[in-house]
């Protein structure tokens, strides 16, 4: 009596095994048939690395269980694999402070594949929503023909003597070029409708109690930013004259929010304001379009990402002043954000109380004099 229980309890938990494995390998069959799988707890990637050693199928999509009544929006995070524990960080504060109560979607963008390693350990810390880990094409992320990489190269030299950050880094260049003409494009992006720029190694100093996006779509905003700030004009020497010269030659009307960057409104002045792009909330309709892709493509030809060092932050800042009006803007005043070396930190006791702010508002970087908050504020409530 006793030998039969013990036969049969071999044989369901034999059965039960082989069913494990076929089920997996069904899954890895999906993988390899269209990118994209769903995510199982139990060591579903390991499996997917014997059958696609060290690289894992691109574009990579998990989906997990989402909430229903979401707005159409992702996180995006450029990154790459040696960045996983600083994104650990962003991905801790944003999950905590605000995602774990509504399950949006996370996209990665890597120029290069995304490791089993880095998404094995991303995939725990995220209990909901779709992640979504994707290859930047290589083209996208390298000179283009008519740019003298000699010339170039040589420019790189003359900015590091006069200590110029990130003077010699081709690829910070890619990335900045990268953020103005292209990750709209992506096929993991281009299917939502809102992102929320992050970057590793950031921290939320507040509990974001509303959904933001929600937000966004119920007020009409297209582009939400925290801090503002000038821009150090070594790097951009020559890009108001070619600013000024794509106004000349595209622009009928007289934009309302170019007040932001002149200090008079002839154009002969540039005070070098922007939005800190590493932080945005916005609409990607802003970029997807005829328009700005053609403002993207006159800048790039004249060689400034490479030729200087062109920051995506101050040209997002320009096709945002030309291409949006002042009630297309909102500032996340209320939210307390760090991104390496400033912070934004809110002002009002109460609402620091209420949303459990763990930030010193004396350190808030928003009346620095180095901000141009102020300024960006005064012409959105004067309009
Ligand atoms: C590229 O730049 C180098 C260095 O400045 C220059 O000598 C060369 O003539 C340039 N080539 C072209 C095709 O303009
Ligand atoms: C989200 O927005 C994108 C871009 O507008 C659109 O193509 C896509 O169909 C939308 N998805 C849903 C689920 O509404």
């Amino acid at each position: 009596m006793r030998f039969h229980l013990v036969v049969l309890a071999l044989g369901v938990v034999f059965y039960c095994l082989y069913r494990k494995h076929e089920e997996q390998a069904d899954l890895i069959a999906e993988v390899v048939e269209d990118g994209a799988f769903v995510y199982q707890p139990d060591g579903i990637l390991e499996y997917i690395e014997q059958s696609l050693p060290g690289i894992l199928a691109n574009p990579l999509v998990i989906n997990k269980n989402a909430l229903t009544n979401l707005q159409n929006a992702t996180f995006l995070v450029l990154c790459r694999n040696q960045d996983v524990y600083e994104l650990l960080e962003t991905i801790q504060s944003v999950q905590d402070r605000f995602n774990h109560r509504y399950g949006y979607d996370w996209t990665f963008l890597n120029d290069k594949p995304f490791s089993v390693d880095f998404v094995n350990t991303i995939v725990d810390y995220i209990p909901r929503g779709r992640l979504n880990f994707g290859q930047i094409p290589p083209e996208q992320w390298s000179y283009p023909d008519w740019v003298n990489q000699t010339f170039a190269a040589e420019q790189r030299e003359s900015m590091a003597n006069e200590n110029v950050l990130y003077a010699l880094s081709e690829s910070y260049r890619f990335m900045c070029r990268y953020y103005l003409g292209f990750f709209y494009r992506h096929e993991l992006v281009a299917k939502y409708q809102y992102y929320w720029r992050l970057e590793p190694g950031i921290k939320l100093y507040c509990d974001i109690n509303y959904d933001v996006f929600q937000f966004m779509k119920l007020n009409n905003k297209k582009y939400g930013f925290t801090m503002t700030i000038f821009e150090y004009s070594k790097t951009i020497p020559s890009l108001w004259f070619h600013f000024k010269q794509f106004i000349k030659e595209n622009i009928d009307y007289n934009p309302p929010l170019l007040e932001f960057v002149q200090n008079d409104d002839t154009l002969t002045s540039y005070n070098e304001c922007h939005f800190w792009s590493n932080f945005e909330i916005a609409d990607l309709s802003i970029f997807d379009n005829d328009q700005y892709n053609h403002f993207f493509n006159y800048l790039d030809q004249t060689g400034g990402f490479f030729y200087e060092r062109w920051g995506d932050a101050p040209i997002h800042s320009l096709a945002i002043l030309l291409f949006l009006t002042p009630n297309d803007l909102w500032w996340f005043g209320d939210i307390g954000y760090y991104h390496a070396p400033y912070l934004q930190c809110p002002q009002l006791a109460q609402l620091r109380l209420q949303n459990k702010c763990s930030c010193n508002p004396n350190e808030d970087f928003t009346d620095s004099f180095l901000s141009c908050t102020r300024h960006i504020l005064d012409i959105i409530n004067s309009y």
